[in-house]
């Protein structure tokens, strides 16, 4: 059910937008006054634009955006496009995935409220250092250190392109408490963190949880965002109030 909600649902939603987008443009084009005449690429990209917007109504991640956006003009025009366009998206592609095959880990964000929920926690239990192992984009290094300016927060990144975009992320942002490190979440010292949190893949959590045993300080916390760590009960689940009903499984550390 997971897999379904997580991996299927969004695919079948891209395809829910798109139909609905090309219904709404078929059926204004025969309304459009006398003269108002545009090429197909604009109205393949206007389509894009109207699945893009229907997505977001939709709760749709914000990584299909371009995908919705640009995909009516790619289905139709993708013989004209050059050869080494490919090997650029390719390339993009590899470097945003880059721990997909190697740790079975893919890329998608953490939400705004799972964020905010995650901020509320730290707040709670009086964190003044959180790490997000994998950060991808940066977006809950950004909500969180917005959100509680007197913790540190930390990302540990190494798909390069992902690492790159959250830096500048960061910057912009101007939040002088959150840094990005180009570092494997294994080589991290965890001992440094009050709160660690992690979004990665069911394959990772039962090293993870043997490493968190190992280097956290008892009474630390580590929280997963939908994976568990198998045969481990969790101190608490904190059910968060959005789309895809998000759970935080917080694993507290023993001395
Ligand atoms: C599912 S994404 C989560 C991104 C971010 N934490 C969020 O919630 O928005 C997992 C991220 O972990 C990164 N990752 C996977 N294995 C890693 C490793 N060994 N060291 C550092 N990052 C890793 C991936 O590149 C990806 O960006």
């Amino acid at each position: 059910m997971l897999m379904f909600r997580r991996h299927l649902l969004p695919w079948l939603k891209v395809l829910l937008c798109q139909g609905l987008a090309l219904a709404i443009v078929l059926a204004l084009l025969p309304m459009l006054p006398e003269g108002w005449r545009f090429g197909p690429g604009w109205v393949l990209l206007f389509e894009g634009a109207l699945a893009a917007l229907i997505g977001l109504v939709l709760r749709l991640p914000r990584i299909f955006l371009p995908i919705q956006l640009f995909l009516p003009l790619l289905v139709l025009y993708s013989d004209a496009l050059p050869g080494w366009a490919y090997l650029v998206a390719f390339l993009l592609c590899l470097l945003l995935y880059w721990n997909s095959a190697t740790e079975q880990v893919p890329l998608y964000l953490t939400n705004g409220r799972t964020a905010a929920a995650l901020a509320a926690l730290a707040r709670e239990r009086g964190a003044r250092s959180l790490a997000d192992l994998g950060s991808g984009l940066g977006d809950v290094v950004v909500r969180v250190a917005r959100a509680c300016p007197d913790v540190a927060v930390a990302g540990i990144e190494t798909a390069p392109l992902a690492f790159a975009l959250s830096r500048l992320r960061v910057a912009l942002a101007r939040a002088g408490n959150a840094r990005i490190h180009y570092r494997s979440l294994w080589d991290e010292d965890l001992a440094a963190y009050d709160l660690v949190y992690c979004f990665l893949s069911p394959v990772p959590m039962p090293r993870l949880y043997e490493k968190a045993l190992r280097e956290m300080r008892p009474g630390t916390l580590l929280v997963s965002n939908s994976f568990i760590v198998p045969d481990v009960a969790p101190e608490r689940v904190i059910e968060v109030e959005d789309g895809r009903r998000t759970r935080l499984h917080v694993y507290r550390m023993r001395g």
